[in-house]
């Protein structure tokens, strides 16, 4: 997607334009000019970043997808048994959807429904998937649940599947997940049923690894951010000064992602500047990282009283079905 950035200034807040309100505006300013500088990851998928995004789930080292799918294509039917046919999936983060298009056979959903931050990109995708399942009820809805999580109005109460797959959970804190686990718990009847992914705690060199891609994949979903920061607010970063840093921090249990400047730099954009210092950071991305026992307890405090934990063979990756009580 292209915008013009002159028309996008001058937008009315919360104009419905994804491609940034005023209030993304200030909030990008704001984390810019923090004493260690940051951008939130939802900044990460513009439309080149979300066909990054697709292509690190297929590489070798990014191990959390392609375990995600094994488990999922193992435990499918036992799960679709315990959740019944019929339900109303809503897909929390749908990205190109083949998550939750791959569970379709075995969960039989009446309607569907893809809630992602990228609208475009998800509009694209939607427009094959109603071709390739013209008997489901198919629907998008566009939000980030960085305040909080937004469904549309319209659904059926009953029924419902949440679905969080991808470890997109360990985008936030650990208090953070807690309290989104609650909201979502508040969008379900007793008896609803959530199906989340979410990456465990490992090897710190496989978790490096994963981060590190050898092909430079990662490094470019990284760097894109300041092309699309760019676009968002007329800076003027310069990606060539900007290098990937990726790191397992073992007592955080989280990923870090950082963009570090490679020499001293001045950042403009209308009405403000910033300085990096040559080696200073700014922040793009956390991603925790669990051990299955305690999220599985956060599933029980945030009120899903019964829990399932699949894992892979290796304990690498975690999906968990949980009903809310
Ligand atoms: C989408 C947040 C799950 O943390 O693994 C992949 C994003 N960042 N490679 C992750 C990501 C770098 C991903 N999540």
């Amino acid at each position: 997607m292209t915008s013009d950035l002159h028309d996008m200034t001058f937008k009315h807040p919360n104009d419905g334009d994804d491609q940034g309100s005023f209030g993304d505006h200030q909030a990008i300013i704001q984390g810019l000019l923090m004493e260690s500088a940051t951008i939130a990851p939802k900044y990460f998928y513009d439309d080149l970043g979300c066909r990054l995004f697709e292509v690190i789930t297929t590489l070798p080292a990014y191990y959390p997808t392609r375990i995600e799918s094994e488990i999922f294509r193992a435990s499918a039917t036992t799960i679709g048994a315990q959740i019944g046919e019929g339900a109303t999936l809503i897909d929390l983060g749908a990205g190109n959807c083949e998550k939750a298009a791959g569970l379709f056979d075995a969960l039989k959903p009446k309607r569907y429904v893809a809630v992602d931050i990228a609208s475009d990109f998800l509009d694209g995708v939607l427009k094959g998937l109603r071709e390739r399942y013209p008997n489901l009820v198919i629907e998008g809805h566009t939000s980030d649940f960085s305040g909080g999580l937004s469904l549309p109005s319209d659904l059926p109460q009953h029924h419902r599947l949440m679905f969080y797959p991808g470890s997109s959970i360990g985008n936030f804190t650990p208090d953070d997940a807690m309290t989104f686990l609650k909201d979502i718990r508040k969008e379900l009847h007793l008896g609803g049923h959530l199906l989340i992914g979410v990456d465990l705690i490992k090897d710190d060199r496989l978790l490096d690894m994963a981060y590190n891609d050898p092909l430079g994949i990662t490094a470019a979903f990284n760097r894109n951010i300041l092309n699309h920061i760019n676009r968002l607010i007329g800076s003027d970063f310069d990606i060539a000064d900007f290098k990937h840093v990726a790191f397992y921090h073992r007592e955080e249990k989280r990923i870090e992602m950082h963009l570090e400047a490679q020499r001293d730099r001045l950042i403009q954009w209308p009405k403000g500047e910033r300085h990096f210092r040559k080696k200073e950071r700014i922040q793009t991305e956390y991603s925790y990282k669990y051990h299955p026992d305690t999220f599985e307890c956060m599933l029980k405090a945030a009120g899903f009283p019964i829990v399932k934990t699949y894992l892979d063979d290796r304990g690498w990756f975690s999906v968990f079905h949980a009903e809310a009580g």
